[in-house]
C-alpha cells in the first residue's frame, strides 16, 4: 500500500537530469580543471576517465540497483536488505549532512556573487570585494541562509514538481551557458595555452598520487558512495533499465568537466593570470578576468548563474536524502520535514559560514570549521562510505541480488555482469580503501 503512495520520476530523462544535476557541481567548476592542469594535462584525463567508468560506474550501478530494489532512502534501504547494517545508511546521511553543511556556504557565496554580477558588477578590484565579503558574518551567514532555503523550497515541492521541474530547466540551461563561455574563452588570444595546461599529456607527472587523485576526485563529482543516488535511485520505475540509465551520470559528469576547464584555463593563460583552484579562481581570478573582457558583465551573470544551477542541483540531492529518510522513517509529511530540515540545516552550517570571519581562528584538529567539515566528509567519510558500499553489495546483499535487479529480474541481458561482481567485490573496495589511507594521510 504504502510503496504505491512513493513518488517516480515522470521519465528517463527528469532522472538522468536530477542525477547529473547532482553530480556536476562545484567539483567540477573549480576543482576538476585546476587538477588536471597540475597532474599531468592529458595523460591525467585518460586515468580519471578510466577510473569513472570503471569503479566510478561500477559503485554508481550498485547504489541505485540498491535504491531501486528497496524503493527505500537510505536508512531504509539498507536496513530492508540486512537489519544489522542499518547503521551504514546512518553513515551516509552523516556524510551527506557535513557536505551540504559546507557546500552551501559556497553556495551562499554564490549567490552574493551573482546578485552582484546582476546589479553593480564586481568590478577590478574583486580581491578587495572578496575580502571585503568573506570577513562580513551577516553576510556570509544570510547569503548562506538564502541558498538553504531555495534548496529547500524546491525539494519541498516534491519529486516530480520540484526536483525534476529544476533539474530540467537549470541543466538544459546550464549545458547552454557552458557552451556559450566555452566558444568566448576559446576564441581569446593565446587560448592555446590553456587548452594546452588542461589537455596536453604530460606522462612525467604521473605518479601513484595521480591515480589516488584520480579516484578521489571521480567519487566525489560522481556524488558516489552516501547514499544520494540510493534516494534518487528509488524513485525510478520498476521497468526502468538501471544499466542504460547509470551511464550517463559519468558521461555527462565528464564532459561537463571538460567544458567548464575549456571555457575556464583559456581565459586564464589569455589574461597571463595564474592558474589556482576553488574560492580563489572562481571569486578572485575570474572576475579579473571579466573585468578587461569585452562585454565581461554580461559573462560575468552567465557565469555565475551557471555556478548557481549547478551547486543548487547537487545541494538539492543531498537535501533530497536527508528529507526522504525523515518523512519515511519519522513519517514526517514532505513540507514540514523540508521546514525542519532547513532550520537545523541553517543552524549546524553557520559555524562554517563564520569560518571565514567570527571563527576565522577557532581550529578543529588544525582545521577551520569549514575545512574540518570539508576534509571529514570528502575525504573520510565519502571514501569509507564507498569501501563499505562495495562490501555491503558484494558479501551482505550479493551480487547476484544486485544483478537480479539490474536486469530487472532477470527479463534484460547484462554481459558484464561478471565483470561488474569482481569489479565491486574485490577492486573497487580495495582500491578506495587505498584511497581512503592515502585522504587521511596513513600512507
Ligand atoms: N558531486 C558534487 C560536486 O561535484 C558534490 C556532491 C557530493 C553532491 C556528494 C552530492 C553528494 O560538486
Amino acid at each position: 500500500m504504502k510503496e504505491k503512495q512513493r513518488e517516480q520520476w515522470s521519465s528517463r530523462a527528469g532522472f538522468v537530469l536530477a542525477a547529473a544535476g547532482s553530480a556536476v557541481g562545484l567539483g567540477n567548476l573549480w576543482k576538476f580543471p585546476y587538477i588536471v592542469g597540475k597532474n599531468g594535462g592529458g595523460a591525467f584525463m585518460i586515468i580519471y576517465v578510466i577510473m569513472l567508468f570503471s569503479i566510478g560506474l561500477c559503485v554508481v550501478l550498485g547504489e541505485i540497483a540498491i535504491g531501486r530494489a528497496t524503493q527505500k532512502n537510505v536508512f531504509g534501504a539498507y536496513r530492508k536488505i540486512d537489519k544489522r547494517f542499518s547503521w551504514l545508511g546512518v553513515l551516509g546521511l552523516i556524510a551527506v549532512f557535513l557536505v551540504i553543511c559546507f557546500y552551501s556556504t559556497i553556495g551562499g557565496w554564490v549567490i552574493k556573487y551573482l546578485a552582484a554580477s546582476i546589479t553593480t558588477g564586481i568590478g577590478a578590484e574583486a580581491k578587495q570585494y572578496f575580502d571585503t565579503f568573506k570577513v562580513s558574518p551577516v553576510q556570509t551567514a544570510v547569503c548562506q541562509i538564502l541558498f538553504i532555503i531555495a534548496t529547500a523550497v524546491i525539494v519541498g515541492m516534491g519529486v516530480q514538481k520540484g526536483i525534476e521541474k529544476a533539474s530540467k530547466i537549470m541543466m538544459p540551461m546550464l549545458f547552454v551557458i557552458l557552451i556559450i563561455l566555452c566558444i568566448r574563452s576559446l576564441t581569446l588570444s593565446n587560448a592555446g595555452e590553456g587548452v594546452k595546461f588542461l589537455l596536453k599529456p604530460d606522462f612525467s607527472k604521473l605518479s601513484v598520487n595521480t591515480v589516488i587523485a584520480a579516484l578521489g576526485q571521480a567519487f566525489f563529482s560522481l556524488s558516489a558512495g552516501i547514499g544520494t543516488l540510493i534516494t534518487y535511485g528509488s524513485y525510478l520505475s520498476r521497468d526502468e533499465h538501471i544499466k542504460k540509465t547509470a551511464i550517463y551520470i559519468p558521461l555527462l559528469d565528464t564532459a561537463i568537466a571538460i567544458l567548464a576547464g575549456l571555457a575556464i584555463m583559456p581565459a586564464v593563460f589569455s589574461f597571463g593570470l595564474e592558474p589556482n583552484a576553488g574560492p580563489e579562481l572562481t571569486f578572485i581570478t575570474l572576475p579579473i578576468i571579466f573585468e578587461h573582457m569585452m562585454f565581461g558583465r554580461f559573462f560575468e551573470i552567465l557565469f555565475f548563474i551557471l555556478l548557481f544551477f549547478a551547486a543548487i542541483t547537487s545541494s538539492i540531492s543531498m537535501f533530497e536524502n536527508i528529507l526522504a529518510f525523515l518523512s519515511e522513517e519519522l513519517h514526517m509529511p514532505r513540507v514540514r520535514a523540508a521546514v525542519i530540515l532547513c532550520f537545523v540545516i541553517s543552524a549546524a552550517s553557520l559555524p562554517c559560514a563564520f569560518s571565514t570571519n567570527i571563527l576565522a581562528d577557532f581550529k578543529l584538529f588544525g582545521k577551520t570549521v569549514f575545512d574540518f567539515f570539508d576534509f571529514t566528509a570528502s575525504n573520510v567519510l565519502m571514501p569509507l562510505c564507498g569501501v563499505l558500499m562495495c562490501i555491503f553489495i558484494g558479501y551482505v546483499w550479493k551480487t547476484k541480488n544486485a544483478v537480479y535487479e539490474i536486469t530487472n529480474h532477470g527479463r534484460l541481458p547484462f554481459r558484464l555482469a561478471g565483470v561488474w561482481s569482481a569489479l565491486i567485490r574485490y577492486v573497487a573496495p580495495a582500491v578506495i580503501f587505498i584511497v581512503l589511507l592515502f585522504s587521511i594521510g596513513v600512507i
